[in-house]
């Protein structure tokens, strides 16, 4: 045990974690020179297009320093919020921590967020000032904050560039004297905790844990603790490159198991392995189910692929147990599914993998939180969709979630930011001046708010200069109603949103004006209206199409008129067709897309 390391890097995104982790592998000869290629962990297409680290991946290298042999295993975790309760179980895993820090861009929220959890877990900080290659790199600078947020020693903090390998020997170094070993007993019961899950179609589902006690051999009969749920460890073994098979994992390491559970929903991150003849009374603290923050309707564009869509949607939780569904119908879009996502970023990435894993073109509707209404009759419903939206008269109050924002931004932008915040119905709390230039602000702001666009436009105010993270704080009682759209007189379910109160008017208006845009003109007026209740607030009018589009094919060219009626198919591809109205999937997402 002496001889184990077990680490993770931290770090906010786009700071170099995944960069800096294929320097590693590649300093351990974890992988030759043939097998790598950039961002080695992020495997899957998505993460890779994107640039992301979507899961996180652990990964086993062997270090020889002064004469021994050391055993690290690396815990690569996400940077975007939406995916942060994965950095928090891969934290637990370990002893120590790479706080990565770009040093062009200095400390930033998700920086600390990250830190705070690692201190949490009491691990041994190692800072890394990272991208030292560029010339627009302020080592002094981005050093004095480092020193201000943890109050290490200069000379702790290393300097190095995942770019060009400066530095990597050092910090393999700094991991083996710094980190401490891990602790455990190997004789005492199974104690292990799950801290990451992987599907694979041929072998069902790879759990990841971290050992702190006992010993799993294989062929054990082992069970999960809190699903209560018992399997054989049918192969148990460490991650490599590629998982490789050992007949026993001992306290104080990491490792696989893989006992033919085919559903990601029993492996949850955070549970207990034990042993079902010698179960062990620790069980690891800090469980919690991921509970989806962001719902919206997914439906296919062929009604008659509803069961393809079904299918394709339970293939897609077996690999990732985040996504929740279930079935819902609408008057506009006929059967589909409301589904539950982790945030925007979640939700872009499952609608992505329908359509290019499962061939499916589907329609997804607004999405919303959940609120919680309380009803005059003493009952209190949850609200996932706006049409499940009670009758005003009968609801006593509703309360819709909050959450606590920490936005890093520099002091010239901090008018922008704050009226931003406000803008968003947020409530400021505190602002601290972490350096002359730096300035921390702690909003508390309806998650509604905030799931949309709210990071774009922070983005946008704050020239880039703004870093921002948030942690759910609760439900607040807000004034809600349930904003109507109108085509042709006919309400259009698909198409409602729930709103504030005080927002109303404007958004109604402004739906609407976006509505006469993105709806395509027809052979006939389509008039477009908003309302809450039955007071309508808004109207626009689609004119109607006069010429014929292939008219000015001047009549002639037969394949010139074809290729134009593909075009049109293949644009129609995302329409639907709600009364006699086409209406485009952008339609539906109006309310996103508002200036
Ligand atoms: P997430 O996985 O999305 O959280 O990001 P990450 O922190 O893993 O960052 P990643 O390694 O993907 O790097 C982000 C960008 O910075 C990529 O374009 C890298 O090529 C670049 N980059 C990373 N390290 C260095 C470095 O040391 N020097 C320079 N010049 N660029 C770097």
């Amino acid at each position: 045990m002496k001889n184990i390391r077990n680490f993770c890097i931290i770090a906010h995104i786009d700071h170099g974690k995944s960069t800096l982790a294929d320097r590693l592998l590649q300093e351990t000869k974890t992988v030759t020179e043939r097998e790598m290629q950039e961002q080695l962990l992020d495997d899957m297409d998505l993460e890779r297009e994107r640039g992301i680290t979507i899961k996180s991946h652990a990964i086993q290298m062997n270090y020889d320093f002064n004469g021994e042999t050391y055993k690290l295993n690396l815990i690569d975790t996400p940077g975007h919020v939406d995916f942060s309760y994965e950095v928090s179980r891969s934290i637990a895993a370990c002893e120590g921590a790479l706080l990565i820090v770009d040093a062009t861009q200095g400390i930033q929220a998700q920086t600390i967020s990250n830190l705070y959890l690692a201190l949490e877990h009491d691990l041994e900080i190692i800072p890394v000032l990272n991208k030292m290659d560029l010339p627009s790199a302020m080592p002094e600078e981005v050093a004095d904050q480092i020193v201000d947020l943890i109050g290490c020693e200069y000379e702790d903090i290393l300097k190095a560039s995942g770019k060009t390998g400066e530095g990597v020997l050092d910090v393999l170094n700094a991991i083996i004297k710094r980190v401490p070993a891990p602790e455990g007993d190997p004789s005492e019961p199974l104690q292990a905790m799950i801290f990451d899950s992987v599907f694979n179609p041929y072998r069902g589902i790879e759990a990841y844990f971290r050992v702190y006690n006992g010993e799993l051999k294989k062929g054990d009969k082992v069970k999960f603790v809190n699903t209560g749920k018992q399997y054989d460890a049918d192969e148990i073994g460490v991650l490599k490159l590629k998982p490789e098979a050992k007949d026993k994992i001992s306290a104080g390491d990491v490792g696989y198991i893989i006992s033919g559970i085919k559903v990601a929903k029993e492996v949850k991150v955070g549970d207990t392995i034990t042993h079902v003849d010698r179960p062990t009374n620790k069980i690891v603290k800090g469980f919690e189910d991921v509970k989806p923050m962001v719902f919206a309707g997914i439906y296919p564009v062929n009604t008659d692929e509803y069961e393809e869509l079904r299918e394709s949607l339970e293939k897609l939780q077996l690999n990732d147990a985040s996504l929740t569904f279930e079935p819902e119908s609408s008057a506009a879009l006929g059967f589909g599914f409301r589904c539950g996502f982790l945030g925007m970023l979640h939700m872009e990435i499952i609608q992505e993998r329908l359509e290019r894993e499962f061939d499916m073109t589907v329609i997804t509707t607004v999405p919303n939180v959940s609120y919680m209404a309380h009803l005059k009759s003493g009952e209190e419903q949850a609200i996932t969709n706006p049409s499940d939206f009670p009758d005003p008269a009968d609801i006593d109050y509703i309360e819709e979630p909050f959450i606590s924002a920490q936005i890093i931004t520099k002091a010239d932008f901090v008018g922008q930011v704050m009226n931003l915040c406000i803008e968003k119905r947020g409530i400021m709390k505190n602002q601290t001046y972490l350096t002359q230039d730096r300035v921390e602000i702690i909003f508390e702001l309806p998650l509604a708010e905030i799931v949309f666009d709210f990071y774009d436009r922070l983005k946008t105010v704050s020239k880039g200069y703004a870093s921002f993270d948030y942690y759910p704080i609760g439900l607040h009682a807000s004034n809600l109603v349930k904003l109507d759209i109108l085509l042709n007189g006919d309400q259009v379910d698909a198409l409602s949103a729930l709103i504030h109160k005080d927002n109303a008017f404007t958004l109604g208006k402004k739906i609407c004006a976006k509505l006469r845009e993105l709806i395509p003109r027809q052979q006939f007026e389509i008039a477009i209206q908003a309302a809450v209740g039955s007071k309508i607030i808004a109207r626009e009018t689609v004119r109607a199409l006069r010429k014929d589009v292939t008219a000015k094919c001047y009549g002639g060219d037969i394949s010139r008129k074809r290729k134009l009626l593909e075009k049109q198919k293949k644009g129609k591809k995302k329409m639907r067709q709600v009364g006699n109205v086409e209406v485009p999937q952008s339609a539906f997402m109006a309310v996103l897309q508002l200036d």
